[in-house]
């Protein structure tokens, strides 16, 4: 696996590629490599002749009280595990080669109605700040595909509100979320979790699934996502909200078949998301 720190030799690797007809597809990151950043890569491996990654914490999506300076940076790790999991390349820019003007003066991207809400509201700035640097992650890589978890569900509908509104010429792939066999889905942000907390965190996961099988049995959302959040209380999590929407994240009414289930809770310091997408008029044994 080959490593570029510089966006010029980024350029001229990449084009070596490019000159002999292949293709691209990148999994953008913000490096502390796990499991589910490894599945991506493999999806990422049948959609293109060649994988690109990248590893950059963006100062720009966190707010002034997250935990930008705490957030774990395990660069070495990542190395190893992207070049073992079949990454051919490795972008790993700095701030200034990103945010060459300083990040004050940085063009900013600014994605409107989908980033309001949920996250959008808990975290203003957050999907700006996403989608300034996914765009220039673009601009920097030019894939053909690039592949984002599902267990980022907002996060995904914004980078395909932007590509489609921006015109980039990339394809958009969601991959499913990797999770640990209690039902947690994997986060860099897990390890902040002491043992006690770690224990209780499927509850999160458990707690949608319940959700989702009682809509499906007929009970209505309001009702549903009140006893989610009670749930959640009684055991300890503070939720910043469980709500349900329509795939597109537009609301949902009781005619909606297509819908998906998004969390946000804190379990001590650490704030965990994560959703589940389910159809109304299935079966409740389609859930896993
Ligand atoms: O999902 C992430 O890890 C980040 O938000 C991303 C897409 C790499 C942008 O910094």
């Amino acid at each position: 696996m080959q490593t570029f720190t510089e966006l010029s030799s980024l350029r001229k690797g990449l084009a070596t590629w490019r000159e002999r007809g292949a293709t691209i597809a990148f999994v953008p990151t913000m490096g502390n490599l796990h499991a589910g950043h490894f599945s991506l890569i493999a999806r990422a491996r049948q959609l293109a002749d060649h994988v690109v990654a990248s590893v950059f914490v963006n100062p720009t999506q966190f707010g002034p009280n997250e935990d930008f300076d705490q957030y774990p940076r395990t660069p070495d790790e990542d190395a190893a595990g992207l070049a073992k999991a079949g990454c051919d390349a490795l972008w790993l820019p700095s701030v200034d080669e990103m945010y060459p003007f300083g990040i004050e003066a940085t063009v900013k991207v600014a994605v409107p109605g989908v980033t309001r809400l949920l996250d959008g509201a808990h975290r203003p700035g957050h999907f700006d700040g996403v989608a300034t640097v996914v765009s220039r992650l673009f601009n920097q890589v030019q894939p053909d595909v690039a592949v984002f978890g599902r267990k980022d569900y907002q996060q995904l509908a914004v980078i395909r509100y932007m590509v489609t509104d921006m015109a980039f010429p990339v394809e958009i792939v969601g991959a499913p979320t990797f999770r640990a066999d209690d039902g947690l889905a994997l986060s860099s942000r897990n390890q902040y979790l002491d043992a006690a907390q770690r224990a209780k965190a499927p509850a999160l996961y458990a707690t949608l699934q319940t959700l989702a099988r009682d809509v499906q049995d007929g009970r209505d959302i309001a009702s549903a996502q009140a006893a989610g959040i009670a749930h959640l209380r009684s055991l300890g999590f503070e939720p910043d909200y469980l709500a349900v929407h329509d795939r597109t994240l537009g609301s949902a009414n009781s005619n909606t078949d297509e819908l998906v289930v998004l969390v946000a809770a804190r379990l001590g310091k650490t704030r965990l998301i994560d959703n589940l997408e389910f159809s109304r008029f299935a079966s409740s044994q389609n859930l896993q």
